[in-house]
């Protein structure tokens, strides 16, 4: 049988890795997200923790160029994955997968990573709070809660600028008029001419929150949007003196710095190496395979010493989270504060993250 058509039985499972996938589907959600749906070439089940997220590695004007997207799909739903992707004012990335990415394209995307999942916080009552494209992960947790027919109260409150900025709409309310566990909220900062709106508006608050959920104080909490909204949910919560172990949240992050960026900003910074030497407690970062080394503050991270050398290891999130800077510390120790983007199994076998370690002491890296 051609390897085209799907088998349900001797399919091969995802894992961590890159996989070269292909694009069968392209959504417009509202006038600036899309959808894109992803098959693998060799056919593969895409199972992963509703929450996780993939990191796609994309050639764009002939540079290479690494960024993180929430998988907004299922795993209940597992012969292929999407993600759901805004367009960003100026933004590289998110523009050209909306101007370019097209059916039948192919791209590698490394993953599924991600500590923020619904699995490995199993509640009966699950508060998902989302603002804007914050929605994706959240997204795939009700969609597997749905279609999983989960024995969970759920109950999603959605916050968005307007009416016609509201991400999955229909599906949501269509999820809401199915089961009897499973209610939508929105909340739209405000209304817009030909847009009519009948629902919360204005900002997530105590008084809405209390009034949607009086008894959150029991609920597993799932929090995703941009960091002001993510702030005050918070301090909404820490007011009302909300158990935080209960609390998951999950950042979209910082810009990821361009590297050019960041080669001129350390460049300036480290302009007289033997100065800096004299005035602080400098520590050596070598990079065995390129033969380069360097002398950086052990504030900096194995990154910046990378790129203060010209070397470009390459990064996605910036944050710990996805993996993409994965690199092997051959001698010293590094200060590691990620957060869930390497394995302990990897950790144990020397592998660090030089996106977030700062070395302890004089370091060699293979790279
Ligand atoms: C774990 C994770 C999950 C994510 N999930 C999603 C998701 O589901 N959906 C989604 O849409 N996004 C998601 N993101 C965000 C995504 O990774 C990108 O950051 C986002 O798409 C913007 O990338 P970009 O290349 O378009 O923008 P960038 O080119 O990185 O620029 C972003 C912003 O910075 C500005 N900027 C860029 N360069 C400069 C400069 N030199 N000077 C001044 N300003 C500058 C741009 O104008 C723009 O406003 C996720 C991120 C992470 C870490
Ligand atoms: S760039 Fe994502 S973990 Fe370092």
């Amino acid at each position: 049988m051609s390897e085209k058509f799907l088998n349900p039985v001797n399919t091969q499972t995802w894992s961590n890795g890159r996989h070269v996938v292909s694009c069968t589907q392209v959504i417009q959600e509202t006038w600036d997200v899309r959808t894109f749906c992803f098959v693998a070439e060799q056919p593969i089940l895409f199972y992963f923790k509703p929450g996780q997220f993939v990191t796609l590695e994309l050639e764009i004007d002939g540079e290479k160029i690494m960024r993180s997207y929430t998988i907004s799909s299922s795993p209940s739903v597992p012969y292929s994955f999407s993600i759901s992707v805004k367009r960003i004012p100026g933004g590289k990335v998110s523009n050209w997968l909306h101007d370019n990415l097209g059916i039948g394209q192919t791209l590698a995307a490394h993953g599924p990573v991600g500590d923020f999942n619904s699995i490995d916080y199993p509640a009966d009552k699950v508060l998902l709070l989302s603002g804007g494209v914050g929605v994706t992960p959240v997204m795939s947790m009700a969609r597997w809660m749905f279609d999983t027919n989960a024995n969970v109260e759920a109950c999603f409150i959605h916050s968005a600028r307007t009416p016609k900025d509201i991400i999955y709409a229909r599906e949501l309310e269509h999820m809401c008029s199915r089961i009897a566990n499973f209610n939508v909220h929105m909340i739209c900062e405000r209304q817009e001419a030909g847009h009519p709106w009948t629902g919360y508006r204005g900002f997530l608050n105590r008084p809405m929150l209390e009034l949607i959920v009086p008894d959150f104080a029991e609920w597993e909490i799932f929090c995703c949007g941009p960091t002001p909204y993510m702030a005050a949910v918070r301090r909404i919560l820490r007011e009302t003196g909300f158990d935080m172990n209960h609390y998951h949240e999950e950042s979209f992050g910082a810009t990821p710095v361009d590297i050019v960026e960041e080669v001129i900003e350390h460049a300036e910074a480290a302009a007289d190496a033997d100065a800096l030497l004299e005035q602080s407690d400098l520590v050596s970062v070598n990079f065995a395979d390129s033969d380069k080394s360097v002398w950086i503050p052990r504030t900096e991270t194995v990154h910046s010493a990378a790129a203060r050398v010209g070397l470009h290891i390459p990064k996605a999130c910036g944050m710990g989270l996805c993996g993409t800077c994965k690199v092997a510390l051959k001698q010293g120790q590094v200060e590691m504060q990620h957060n869930g983007g390497i394995t302990e199994e990897d950790e144990e076998a020397g592998y660090i993250l030089a996106c977030c370690s700062k070395p302890v002491g004089n370091l060699v890296v293979e790279y």
